[in-house]
């Protein structure tokens, strides 16, 4: 694979974002999301970012084949200073750095933005997720049982966090 180039993401973005995200909604525990996305849906997540909350993309030779995003951990002014991490690789794209530097790039921005710190986690039977926080630096807060169901199972989700500043 050619290098990749990391960069905030456009609506013209949308599309790819979607398909990669849509891919894990058919076939992964790793969004509890269980109806494909719409396009009207992705760009309303659009008109929901900002310097603080950016949405950024990886992409090589002109294609994306990842994306990253921060959003609101919750919609309370006290928590204005947490956000969300939520990284997204192409399925046929992974183990080649794509996630790691989408997410390193993300903590820097959230740096910059003057966010304090910002929560990870996934569903517990996601190994790659959490590994891929744990590498960057992520701390393990705890677990939830059963807390969501997909597939036709209960679903225990891990919840981490990295402060920033
Ligand atoms: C999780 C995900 C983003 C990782 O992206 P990736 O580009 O494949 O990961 P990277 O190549 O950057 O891996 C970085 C590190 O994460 C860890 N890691 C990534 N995938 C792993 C796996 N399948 N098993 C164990 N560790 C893994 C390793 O420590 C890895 O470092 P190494 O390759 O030097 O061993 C990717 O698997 C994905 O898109 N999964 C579906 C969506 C998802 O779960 N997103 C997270 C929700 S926020």
């Amino acid at each position: 694979m050619s290098t990749f180039t990391i960069r905030l993401a456009t609506t013209n973005d949308a599309e790819s974002i979607r398909a990669i995200y849509n891919h894990y909604v058919t076939h992964s525990t790793c969004t509890y999301q269980i109806e494909l996305e719409t396009a009207e849906e992705r760009v309303a997540w659009f008109g929901e970012r900002s310097e603080r909350y950016p949405a950024t993309v990886a992409e090589t030779d002109g294609q994306v084949i990842g994306w990253a995003a921060l959003s609101p951990w919750k919609s309370r002014c006290g928590y204005a200073w947490a956000a969300e991490a939520s990284v997204y690789i192409h399925h046929e794209h992974h183990r080649r750095g794509l996630g790691k530097a989408l997410l390193l790039d993300l903590i820097e921005r959230a740096k910059a933005a003057g966010l304090h710190t910002i929560i990870g986690g996934a569903s517990s039977d996601q190994t790659a997720s959490l590994a891929l926080q744990y590498a960057v630096g992520f701390k393990l807060m705890g677990t939830f049982r059963e807390v969501g169901r997909k597939f036709d199972r209960w679903l225990d989700v891990t919840h981490t966090q990295m402060v920033l500043q």
